[in-house]
């Protein structure tokens, strides 16, 4: 079945590699409360060297390569505000793949990258989060 789903997508889309299938960064979130960012993709099993990387606003602040068997880092200003234990998923080559923002502020309203890249080739997508204080948030609800 899956095999199938493989075969179809790569006559549909002339066979990507990597693929991200969807990027799922919420339009707006509350300040202070545990967000998720998710990057959903697919590889080809020929692929090798995968590394998970995102971006605020051009500015590399996580990093997940799984063949080092190591934990994901976190950077620049995500430093110790992304739970690295997070699991988005129970694939092997996904199970770090979200980004999971502890105590979001409104510095990180911007842009988010999530780039997906193998040796043979790279997928990246992008899309604005913005980061409210309650105050603002019931102005903008209202
Ligand atoms: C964020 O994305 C918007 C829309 O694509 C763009 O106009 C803006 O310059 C970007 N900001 C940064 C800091 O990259
Ligand atoms: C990120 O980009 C947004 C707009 O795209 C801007 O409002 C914000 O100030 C930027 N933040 C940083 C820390 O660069």
């Amino acid at each position: 079945m899956l095999y199938l789903f493989v075969q179809l997508n790569c006559i549909i889309n002339i066979c990507e590699a990597v693929k991200i299938n969807r990027l799922h960064v919420p339009d707006v979130t509350k300040h202070g409360t545990e967000v998720t960012l998710d990057c959903d993709f697919t590889l080809d099993d020929s692929e090798s060297d995968l590394v998970v990387k995102w971006y605020f606003n051009k500015s590399l602040v996580y990093q997940w390569i799984p063949s080092t068997k190591k934990r994901p880092q976190s950077l620049g200003v995500l430093k110790d505000r992304v739970n690295l234990e997070y699991q988005a998923s129970v694939d092997a080559n996904s199970i770090h793949r979200a980004l999971r923002i502890i105590r979001p502020g409104p510095d990180l309203s911007g842009n988010y990258t999530c780039s997906v890249s193998t040796l043979e080739s790279e997928d990246a997508k992008t899309k604005g989060m913005v980061v409210l204080v309650l105050k603002t948030l019931v102005r903008h609800l209202s």
